[in-house]
């Protein structure tokens, strides 16, 4: 991207919402930008890392992964969301791994020069808190998930949550286009893919949801909130 596009682009971050015009021109004239192919890891979780990042193209998922593979979905994030913030505060080493979903483009900002803009702008410091406490928030409620629901709760729970935040209401339900994998999905609900698919069977059996390649339709929110179990 040119200087320009990147400022531009910088403009419509709700992270920097605010900024004066000198603002955007340097913090353009610092961004580093970096695309990655999809499946690439932009960064590893234990690794050090001093770089705040922000998504210009493409979608990223926050992973932790077991020594055996295994991977587990924090969040998805999107155009303009931002990630690395962690580590850039706090010194420590990256919390988890990053993983570009899609081909993804990201802009990367030095520990040095996000500390000059974070001291002269406290609003963004007060952003970048609200944002943690959203995670933080969602990461306890799965948790909660996990330490007290059976495997098809946890599904009727992800798939109640994604029906409220992205569904679409129509005659014969709440339609989700998840845009995610199968695998992806099992892993938000901390199960396995072929459990996921067992359950997911199983709900469409009982009435509860109608699935598609594509789309997921929940057509008894009451029946699936019982399985909440
Ligand atoms: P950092 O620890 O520097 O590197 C990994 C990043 O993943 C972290 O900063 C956050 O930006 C992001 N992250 C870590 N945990 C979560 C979570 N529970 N939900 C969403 N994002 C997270």
């Amino acid at each position: 991207m040119q200087r320009e596009k990147v400022r531009l682009f910088l403009q419509e971050v709700a992270l920097f919402e605010g900024l004066s015009a000198a603002e955007y021109d340097e913090l353009a004239s610092v961004c580093r930008e970096r695309t990655f192919a999809k499946g690439h890891t932009i960064l590893y979780g234990d690794d050090p890392g001093t770089t705040l990042f922000v998504i210009a193209k493409g979608s990223v998922k926050i992973v932790v992964v077991a020594d055996d593979g295994r991977e587990h979905i924090l969040g998805i994030l999107g155009d303009k969301d931002f990630f690395g913030e962690m580590s850039l505060l706090d010194g420590e080493p990256r919390s988890a791994s990053a993983v570009a979903r899609d081909a993804s483009t990201v802009l990367s900002i030095s520990r040095e020069d996000f500390q000059g803009v974070l001291r002269r702008n406290t609003d963004i410091s007060l952003k970048i808190l609200t944002t943690i406490c959203q995670r933080l928030r969602h990461t306890d409620r799965h948790l909660e998930a996990l330490a007290f629901l059976s495997a098809p709760g946890r599904v009727a729970r992800v798939l109640l949550d994604l029906g409220r935040n992205q569904g679409e209401k129509t005659a014969k339900g709440t339609v989700i286009r998840t845009g995610m994998t199968r695998q992806e999905l099992a892993s938000i609900a901390g199960t396995t893919r072929e459990t996921l698919t067992r359950v997911l069977m199983e709900f469409q059996e009982d009435g509860l949801v109608d699935i598609d390649r594509d789309t997921l339709t929940v057509r008894k929110e009451d029946g699936l909130r019982a399985r909440v179990v």
